[in-house]
């Protein structure tokens, strides 16, 4: 077993090199043209840390560009309905971020200002520490400390980190951070922990931290981070039915505000066996015709693994008024497609297209 050195002094003097060689490496090798750089404009820097929680920077570029377009104020995104907001995160995922979003922009249009500090940004919906961190370095080059999973696992291999607590990695962090030239820091943390100290296979060669990294000289290439808990998923079968009239429309429903997917579109679901799906149906009366399975697919979710088992149900007369009303609706798979619908649900949509030419798949 290797000796692990105790816990690094927490002094910036120990390592006066650390932030130097970040910002170094940074302006040499790190990104600079992405869509949210190159600008002060809190609006733009917020909008991308928030969609970058969680989702990777190739994920989020056309998601964001598009965003900016529809909204390219806070005024336009905190006037805009919840629903509009939801239909342009489509596909991102964690929509409780959009949520918060677009709540947060209604507070500071009613405020008239953005907070000038990054506890101030740290009191809106969906900004933590770090995030509110980030949106103050970028956007008024105040110095603040970052500290998300890509920067915990540099600091945790570079101070080869066996055993440390939360409140030890941010007075670290917070000790490491430059008076100067902290967006070239900030940025470069970031762009480092992508790039360069990767989770599972980093370059340890092209490294600028490498002459004093202490899991590179220890010669344990491996993440020195505690192994993260194996995430058990619990499984869920839900049967998905897509129901069509002879209007070439689908009947849609708006999930409930809580949950899973809250607020966004999705057809009507029934987390039971077919013939109790088929239950579902009893409303629609005599309309329903004929129920054909399509290939089932499965959605992971954090603590679930959810298999959706889709029926297509063809009406034979015209709608049942049963099923008409607020957070219901019929449509066709264009006009779904303009909804906030979970990105498994849009992955559906092709298959409507060749249902109604007749070749089920
Ligand atoms: N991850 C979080 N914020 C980021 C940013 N501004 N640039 C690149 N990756 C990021």
């Amino acid at each position: 077993m290797p000796m692990y050195p105790p816990i690094a002094p927490l002094t910036l003097s120990e390592h006066p090199s650390f932030a130097q060689a970040i910002c170094t490496w940074q302006k040499q090798h790190g990104r600079h043209h992405l869509p949210w750089q190159n600008t002060r404009d809190p609006y733009r820097i917020w909008v991308s840390e928030i969609m970058l929680q969680q989702t990777q920077v190739t994920t989020v570029i056309p998601y964001y560009q598009r965003f900016m377009t529809h909204f390219p104020t806070v005024a336009t995104l905190a006037k805009a309905p919840l629903d509009e907001v939801l239909s342009h995160w489509s596909g991102l995922g964690y929509y409780a971020r959009a949520r918060h979003l677009h709540e947060a922009a209604q507070r500071l249009h009613i405020q008239g200002c953005y907070p000038d500090t990054s506890a101030g940004w740290a009191t809106l919906p969906g900004i933590g520490r770090s995030t509110a961190a980030a949106i103050v370095a970028f956007s008024l080059g105040q110095r603040a400390t970052i500290l998300d999973g890509n920067v915990k696992r540099i600091l945790t291999r570079y101070f080869f980190l066996k055993q440390t607590t939360q409140a030890d990695l941010w007075r670290l962090a917070d000790h490491l951070v430059p008076d100067n030239d902290i967006e070239s820091y900030t940025q470069g943390l970031m762009d480092l922990g992508s790039l360069v100290c990767t989770r599972t296979c980093p370059s340890c060669l092209h490294c600028p931290l490498q002459h004093t990294c202490q899991a590179y000289h220890s010669g344990q290439f491996i993440d020195p981070q505690p192994v993260r808990k194996r995430i058990t998923r619990t499984r869920q079968d839900s049967h998905l039915l897509l129901i069509h009239n002879t209007l070439d429309q689908w009947l849609v429903i708006q999930r409930p505000k809580h949950g899973i997917w809250a607020g966004l579109w999705s057809f009507p679901e029934e987390p039971q066996t077919p013939s109790q799906a088929l239950g579902y149906s009893l409303c629609l009366g005599d309309w329903l015709s004929s129920a054909q399975p399509l290939k089932s697919f499965v959605h992971l979710l954090t603590h679930r693994e959810w298999h959706f088992h889709p029926y297509v149900y063809h009406l034979s007369g015209d709608t049942p008024l049963s099923v008409q009303g607020h957070g219901v609706a019929w449509l066709t798979a264009a006009d779904i497609a303009k909804l906030a619908i979970p990105a498994p649900v849009r992955d559906l949509l092709p298959r409507l297209n060749s249902i109604r030419d007749g070749s089920l798949s």
